[in-house]
């Protein structure tokens, strides 16, 4: 259970790559790198990527990779909208799910984790929120509002939540500027609610800040971005140079490409 091995990875200090997936050459991508690094993995879908998949295919297609490549992973909802696509999920066998109501007002927040929380319960999945302001892609990077450990601590408290995504100055999509974590924070916070914390926005985070992050409460560092980027920039290069019309002999140097990218993301998050 995905739960169980959380509590290891908190206890241990460590953390788990979890990884975007959109169609079957970027999941397939993830699984070789997983293979190759043999590592255990989380696949991540958010309701876009569901809805482009389909709730059933996406399931089967991510549990069928697994099996086949021989690899521990779990399959997670992130940013899940609504307490309906979480039980849909759940429904359809999903191991984790978050629920963000972080643009909400706390007190909403809460009444809506919690009811999330009960409801996995159910299900034995793990559960992860969101408190204070990751700008999402298309949102200003400007608007700050980080997590506060005190916030943390009555969120954790009151929703009886497994996992918790804080903002510590990370976002979704790519960085003009450097980031710049804020891992004093980061200490309060885990110092506080002792559970697993996520970092979202992990695409462009440099190394050592991951690492850093980890030392410091992180047990999940979310990649979507540049796993998105990396196959859609080396089809459109191929693309360009080639008339060919197979698609089984175009789409596999950009699943390499995935491969290798999450290859060295693999590497960071496991400190190889
Ligand atoms: P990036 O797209 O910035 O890598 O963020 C991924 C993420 O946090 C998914 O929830």
């Amino acid at each position: 259970m995905m739960k169980n091995k959380f509590e290891e990875i908190n206890n241990a200090n460590k953390a788990l790559l979890a990884t975007n997936f959109y169609n079957f050459e970027t999941l397939k991508g993830v699984l070789l790198a997983a293979k190759d690094q043999n590592s255990s993995i989380i696949l991540q879908m958010t309701k876009s990527s569901i809805d482009y998949l389909g709730l059933e295919n996406a399931v089967s297609m991510a549990k069928t990779g697994l099996k086949y490549f021989g690899v521990e992973g779990w399959i997670h909802l992130d940013h899940g909208p609504n307490i309906d696509l979480v039980k849909a999920c759940l429904d359809a066998g999903f191991d984790s799910v978050m629920y963000d109501g972080s643009e909400l007002p706390l007190e909403q927040n809460i009444d809506n984790t919690k009811k999330v929380v009960a409801l996995a319960e159910k299900y034995g999945a793990n559960v992860e929120a969101e408190l204070g302001y990751i700008a999402k892609l298309g949102q200003a990077k400007d608007k700050v509002s980080y997590t506060s450990a005190e916030d943390a601590l009555l969120f954790v408290q009151e929703t009886g939540v497994d996992a918790l995504a804080v903002a510590i100055g990370t976002a979704h999509g790519f960085y003009k500027e450097k980031p710049k974590l804020d891992f004093d924070r980061l200490k309060e916070i885990k110092e506080a609610v002792k559970i697993p914390l996520v970092l979202h926005g992990g695409s462009g985070v440099p190394v050592d800040d991951v690492r850093k992050a980890i030392k410091n409460g992180i047990c999940k560092v979310n990649v979507a971005t540049e796993i998105k980027n990396i196959f859609m920039q080396t089809l459109k290069k191929l693309l360009s140079d080639t008339d060919e019309i197979d698609l089984r002999k175009v789409f596999p140097p950009a699943t390499n490409a995935v491969k290798d990218l999450v290859v060295g993301k693999l590497r960071m998050v496991n400190n190889k």
